[in-house]
């Protein structure tokens, strides 16, 4: 199995990876430094040279609140450059898997968001992934689209939560907008499974089962972590940032990953 990795270097990239070792597949690991997405000319260049069996698609411009100010970059990265390599997939005729996000809705729902509702991003960021699903869909029918939400993993909102406890006794965060934390190891070891077990293509949501609010998952991490850090609930209103987000993005799938407080648990079991 020879596999093209976008986005290798990121927060789900870096969990996934040792993930594809441990299967003895190939990969060819790129961030945007070695390979640029975006760049059109020189992705087709290197891509008719090189043989391949599968893409996983992960590379994305990810920052919410910048992609207000900065929508042409974000399109840029997320469509064409998502157009690029769904092209490559095209060209090689074989399967891609492209990781998408919770914010193609609303977030006006009061049930969980299944794969067939209707789409209605209300920010730049997700105007643009879902822009980019449509770029996937359009191209070719070899395709995985991953829906997911407030991934965690090394480096990323976990880990910044307990370095903040060392400084500080307590902290105000978000209670009315209610999501699934995601630990990338369940979404990545999701990825193998879909790859190996030839899953049949199509739109999927893949999440912790459960829900929690920022507040609520915040208050867990220092539970877990016996750190005394008091969390102070507040109302998004309260903390106005550039993008908006969706209030309620719960992800309804058959393909549940296990629930967000246990993963968190074993995430953090290993943890100083
Ligand atoms: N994090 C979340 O909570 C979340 C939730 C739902 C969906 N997702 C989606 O999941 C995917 C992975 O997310 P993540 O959190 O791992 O992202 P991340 O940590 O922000 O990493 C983004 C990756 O994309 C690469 N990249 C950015 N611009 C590029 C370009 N022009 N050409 C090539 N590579 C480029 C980056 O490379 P450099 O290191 O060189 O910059 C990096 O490897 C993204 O598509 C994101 O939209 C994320």
């Amino acid at each position: 199995m020879r596999i093209l990795v976008t986005g290798s270097s990121g927060l789900l990239g870096k969990s996934l990876c040792p993930m594809l070792d441990n299967e003895g597949w190939q990969y060819w690991a790129c961030n945007s430094k070695i390979f640029d997405i975006t760049n059109t000319k020189m992705v087709n260049e290197i891509m008719n040279k090189i043989s391949l069996d599968f893409i996983i698609h992960l590379a994305g411009y990810t920052n919410i609140d910048q992609a207000e100010d900065n929508p042409e970059l974000a399109f840029n990265v997320n469509q064409l450059g998502t157009r690029n390599i769904a092209h490559i997939a095209k060209k090689h005729n074989i399967p891609i898997l492209y990781v998408s996000t919770d914010n193609v809705f609303d977030g006006t729902s009061e049930t969980p968001y299944k794969p067939t509702d209707a789409t209605n991003p209300i920010n730049t960021y997700g105007k643009s992934k879902l822009a980019g699903e449509k770029e996937i869909i359009k191209a070719t029918k070899k395709h995985y689209i991953l829906r997911t939400s407030w991934l965690y993993g090394a480096g990323g909102y976990v880990d910044a939560m307990l370095t903040f406890s060392n400084f500080r006794k307590e902290i105000s965060v978000v209670n009315d907008q209610i999501g699934c934390p995601t630990w990338t190891d369940d979404i990545s070891r999701k990825i193998v499974e879909i790859i190996k077990e030839n899953k049949p293509y199509g739109i999927y949501h893949v999440s912790s089962s459960g829900s929690a609010s920022w507040a609520d998952f915040t208050k867990k991490i220092f539970e877990i972590k016996k750190r005394n850090v008091e969390v102070l609930s507040i109302d998004k209103s309260d903390f106005p940032r550039p993008a908006l987000r969706p209030k309620y993005c719960v992800l309804d799938s058959e393909n549940a990953l296990p629930n967000w407080e246990n993963s968190l648990e074993e995430y953090l079991t290993n943890k100083n």
